[in-house]
């Protein structure tokens, strides 16, 4: 970011408050009218990708598998700028001197790999009207909510969760930005026989990247070499993402994401909820879990 623009940013942080909104009972950021209209309107084109997730889901571990497909394998390629930049994320609110998701996809050039957290019922209509593909990942309640967390803590442009515990009952009541966990996973995954979706889950990207990458590629139609597909393997492993300063944020200042607190590239672990959540946590959990996830045919990874 270019000195003029930082102090500007800056400026704008000091006197940055976080509002939510609700649309159609969702929390959203910023979600004042005229806001949320841009968004909804926002025109999708056919070959455009979508990157659907909820927030924490291995959104841009994922950005990155499908850029590096696109661009077959070629690291330099993908480099190209921060992964806030290169993969529009289209219900960004404002937040000046920084363009918004929609007016980075509206200048960007097809092919366009486009992010959303939003729950499926408030996707704009566009992207159904062009049947775009969206990979949608999925990753376990639990993980989530400890990722969260810690993200809300750094990510100034958020609220701050407030101690472990009134988190705790903030998420699992969907009081969060972008609501529940439960709406968003159970709605997506309805769809997926009504549209062009891939449905992936975080755990087997951790326990078989190369068998979710190729499911990726494929669902994308490409056809790339296992020399190719390794070296997408090996740049999108947690370390080497930790690494790439086009990939783990440290191209943003403090005032936006304050690395110092937690590292946007925290852990990247399955299981991580088993040192967060207490006793009685995970049993208020499981009986809520139990009660709306119960015959969805959803199932994450048995080991959680
Ligand atoms: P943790 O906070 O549990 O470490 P998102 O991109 O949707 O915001 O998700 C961020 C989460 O995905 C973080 O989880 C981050 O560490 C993890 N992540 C990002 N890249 C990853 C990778 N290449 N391998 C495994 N986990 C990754």
């Amino acid at each position: 970011m270019d000195p003029a623009a930082l102090k500007e940013l800056e400026k704008e942080m000091k006197n940055f408050q976080v509002t939510m909104g609700h649309i159609e009972g969702v929390p959203l950021l910023g979600a004042t009218c005229d806001e949320w209209d841009t968004i909804y309107n926002f025109q999708a084109r056919e070959d455009d990708i979508l990157i659907a997730t909820y927030p924490k889901a291995g959104t841009t571990w994922m950005q990155e598998i499908v850029d590096l497909i696109l661009q077959e394998g070629d690291v330099q390629k993908s480099m190209r700028a921060p992964c806030y930049v290169k993969v529009p994320f289209i219900d960004l609110v404002p937040m000046k001197p920084m363009p918004t998701g929609v007016e980075l996809a509206q200048r960007m050039a097809s092919p366009r790999i486009l992010k959303t957290h939003l729950p499926i019922n408030l996707l704009p209509p566009s992207f159904w009207e062009k049947n775009v593909k969206v990979v949608y990942v999925a990753r376990n309640a639990k993980d989530c909510m400890v990722s969260y967390y810690y993200f809300q803590k750094i990510n100034k442009g958020l609220p701050d969760p407030g101690t472990w515990d009134n988190y705790f009952s903030a998420f699992l009541s969907g009081d969060v930005p972008w609501g529940s966990w439960f709406d968003h996973v159970l709605g997506w995954w309805k769809a997926v026989d009504k549209h062009q979706i891939l449905f992936v889950f975080y755990e087997d990207m951790i326990k078989d990247p190369m068998h979710e990458i190729q499911k990726v590629m494929k669902f994308l139609g490409k056809d790339l070499s296992d020399e190719v597909l390794e070296n997408i393997k090996f740049h999108t492993s947690f370390q080497a993402m930790k690494e790439n300063p086009m990939t783990n944020y440290s191209t943003l200042p403090n005032i936006v994401f304050d690395q110092t607190i937690s590292p946007f590239m925290r852990k990247g672990i399955v299981g991580d909820w088993k040192t967060h959540f207490l006793v009685a946590q995970n049993i208020i959990f499981d009986e809520e879990y139990k009660k709306k996830m119960e015959g969805s045919g959803l199932n994450f990874h048995s080991e959680l």
